[in-house]
């Protein structure tokens, strides 16, 4: 695991960036895990950025994104669904085809889980990007998942549903109770993972996946048995790590 920490928000993103270009720029067909959530919007507007300027084509490429919630109709401006077209994909020239979010209003969502989690089997993720849960979270897999989980449904932390009712007019109670994500076995099988980290919030988080135990009461910390990670932080998010 690589630590990297820069100074704020935007020097996060850049770094991101950087790292994630090598992999655009060697694999024009390579396969993108991408998440949502406010830490990547900046390494997505890089990523907009340097598509404008001619330097990176996302014609050929596929992007499996980590989880979706459960019940949210697709149009509604809080699926992640609506994010990632919002925040990147209608902004580049990936095919929509080939953008894969999870179906969170599937008829049989343990099936759907199940298909997905083929799909991302079939499909190898060259780069991984991570946000970090205040709980050690990543993708929807909440402290105590096992580490060989694959895609599955599951019920959101009280913190958790807290912490993203900023989306949704600060109201807990609009904020979905399930989601189906990506499981910790499925995000461990990615070629290579970048880990951004942002605020304060993130700062004990960061600690626990850094330095702590390898545990899965902090999913994250299964990282530092992955290769190829990089983790980059700014100074607020890497404050335990001096
Ligand atoms: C989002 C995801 C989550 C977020 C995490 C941090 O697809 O998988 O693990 O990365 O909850 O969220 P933000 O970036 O909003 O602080």
């Amino acid at each position: 695991m690589i630590v990297i920490q820069a100074k704020d928000y935007d020097e996060m993103s850049k770094k991101a960036y950087e790292s994630m270009k090598i992999v655009l720029t060697e694999k024009p067909d390579a396969v993108l895990g991408l998440a949502t959530g406010s830490t990547p919007i900046g390494l997505y507007k890089e990523m907009i950025a340097d598509y404008k300027a001619g330097a990176v084509s996302y014609k050929k490429m596929t992007s499996i994104n980590l989880d979706e919630y459960v019940g949210l109709p697709v149009e509604h401006p809080e699926s992640y669904r609506s994010f990632m077209n919002r925040n990147l994909f209608d902004h580049i020239d990936i095919v929509k085809e080939n953008t894969h979010v999870p179906d969170g209003l599937a008829a049989d969502l343990k099936l759907a889980a199940d298909e997905y989690t083929a799909f991302a089997a079939a499909h190898p993720i060259d780069i991984q990007i991570l946000g970090i849960g205040a709980n050690g979270h990543i993708g929807f897999n909440e402290p105590g998942t096992p580490f060989d989980s694959h895609t599955h449904v599951v019920e959101l932390k009280e913190g958790t549903r807290r912490d993203n009712a900023r989306f949704f007019d600060n109201d807990i109670d609009l904020v979905p109770t399930h989601a189906v994500t990506l499981g910790m076995a499925d995000i461990m099988n990615a070629k290579a993972i970048i880990l951004l980290a942002s605020g304060a919030g993130k700062a004990e988080a960061v600690r626990d996946m850094v330095l702590g135990p390898v545990s899965e009461n902090c999913p994250a910390s299964i990282l530092q048995t992955h290769p190829n990670v990089l983790v980059v932080t700014d100074e607020a998010a890497g404050y335990y790590l001096n």
